[in-house]
């Protein structure tokens, strides 16, 4: 048996992922170790999930970290050693030196089918843009924002009465899945980075990996 993934998750908002993956460990589908949960807002309702399960957490902004946040968020992070840090809705830009200290350690969740839509406002862009589908990317995070390797994506149709709301629903529980098959990789140490790329098995991937609700697509 492997040893548990050690897993620091970092969020802004709602925390819905974090809960699932969370949910996922308690139903014994995933072997995570939470070592700590940090947030940049001190009322992020994702806190909850954290403050619930006896997660440990911290709340690091300019209120408690004046201008060295990304320094203060490394050294917490280091200090609790986690084989993955997981940025789930944390809406807040990192400096270089922060992201290179954890280089190929560090993976985003972003909710369009990268590398179309980096940054903010991904729904309406993509149906301004008259898109036929929408997704969720999962990858590593490099310097550049929403640039990283692109482990994994999946994927949905937009339907003509579609809106935003509507495709947040929609996205949201297949991002939850993905998220959980995503992890299940690094649970079992499949899944590195390569360069400019990602390696699965030791093998580099030509193309993000795809999932969908019948599993992974070949
Ligand atoms: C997720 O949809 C995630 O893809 C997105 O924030 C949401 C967080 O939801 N991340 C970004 O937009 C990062 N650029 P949650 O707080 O309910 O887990």
């Amino acid at each position: 048996m492997s040893q548990p993934l050690r897993v620091a998750v970092l969020i802004s908002g709602t925390g819905s992922n974090l809960r699932s993956l969370i949910d996922a460990r308690d139903a014994g589908r995933l072997d995570l170790d939470f070592v700590r949960v940090i947030s940049n807002k001190s009322d992020a309702p994702g806190l909850e999930h954290a403050r619930g399960t006896g997660i440990p957490w911290s709340v690091i902004n300019k209120a408690t970290a004046g201008d060295d946040q990304d320094q203060v968020v490394g050294d917490t992070l280091a200090g609790d050693a986690p084989d993955l840090v997981l940025l789930s809705g944390y809406m807040r830009i990192m400096g270089a030196e922060l992201v290179n200290r954890f280089e190929g350690r560090m993976i985003n969740q972003h909710p369009s089918l990268l590398p179309k839509y980096k940054g903010l406002d991904t729904y309406r862009r993509a149906l301004e843009a008259g898109d036929a589908e929408y997704g969720a990317s999962v990858h590593f995070v490099t310097a550049e924002l929403d640039d990283g390797p692109v482990i994994a994506q999946t994927r949905l149709p937009i339907e003509p009465d579609d809106d935003a709301t509507s495709l947040v629903a929609r996205l949201r529980p297949l991002e939850h899945r993905l998220l959980e098959e995503v992890m299940a990789l690094f649970v079992q140490r499949r899944v590195t980075m390569a360069g400019a790329g990602v390696a699965l098995d030791g093998q580099r991937l030509e193309a993000p990996l795809q999932w969908t609700p019948e599993g992974w697509r070949a």
